[in-house]
């Protein structure tokens, strides 16, 4: 099981990178859209930095014709190191760079999954890792969770390397269910993750705990 940031906002990544055990930072052409107009390259190398060699950092090409979303895989490793996963949508140009670029050795993320059709054609082409859009799917009354089901048997029962890293998500239910139904790995948004643990009942409880035992121990009184 691992949980990725889904970001490419700096300050959040360094404000719940020490928070969130997470195992790698996503990102895609309109995440990074936020940032504004960043030099790309020194924002994703900071990125990295931060969350030092151990964890997987995910670029999306920004092209759709396989011999420019090569150029933009080999221009990616270049700029931030081969063990950066490069993330690609799952179309014929796709999976034809997908292909390819797995016989060079390099680290792909099959992105853009609706279907379960695209997810096994990536996993056939060897993709580390898929990446099945939760909410859009909900969104237009694809069942998300046999997606994930799907993906999850057929890597099981043909012995596929592939991981499943579920992402589109718009609450924590999704994120549960994607687990539920198989997912390796689920990214999202790092204030999703932190809403989370900031429900009433939880503060409530930690209250509780507080007026307990300062009854008796007295204002402010802890084990200091
Ligand atoms: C991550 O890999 C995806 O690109 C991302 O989760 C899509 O999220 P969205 O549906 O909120 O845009």
């Amino acid at each position: 099981m691992e949980l990725m940031f889904d970001t490419g906002n700096i300050s959040q990544i360094k404000t719940y990178a020490n928070v969130f055990p997470f195992s790698g930072v996503t990102t895609n052409p309109s995440i990074l859209k936020k940032e504004g107009k960043v030099n790309i390259w020194d924002h994703l190398r900071e990125i990295r930095n931060i969350i030092g060699p151990e964890k997987s950092l995910h670029v999306q090409v920004t092209t759709d014709r396989s011999d420019e979303i090569i150029k933009e895989a080999y221009k990616i490793v270049q700029q931030l190191g081969k063990e950066t996963y490069i993330k690609i949508p799952v179309t014929i140009e796709g999976l034809q760079a997908i292909q390819f670029l797995k016989t060079e050795d390099f680290h792909i993320t099959a992105t853009a999954i609706y279907t379960m059709a695209q997810g096994d054609y990536a996993i056939l082409a060897g993709a580390d890792y898929i990446a099945p859009y939760f909410n859009r799917m909900e969104n237009i009354n694809i069942d998300a969770k046999a997606v994930i089901r799907h993906f999850s048997h057929v890597i099981q029962a043909f012995h596929k390397e592939t991981k499943i890293v579920a992402a589109s998500f718009k609450n924590m239910g999704q994120v549960m269910s994607a687990f539920e139904c198989g997912a390796h790995s689920a990214t999202v948004d790092p204030s999703l993750l932190a809403d989370s643990l900031k429900m009433p009942a939880i503060q409530g409880a930690i209250d509780r705990f507080k007026e307990d035992w300062e009854s008796v121990y007295g204002k402010g009184a802890s084990f200091l």
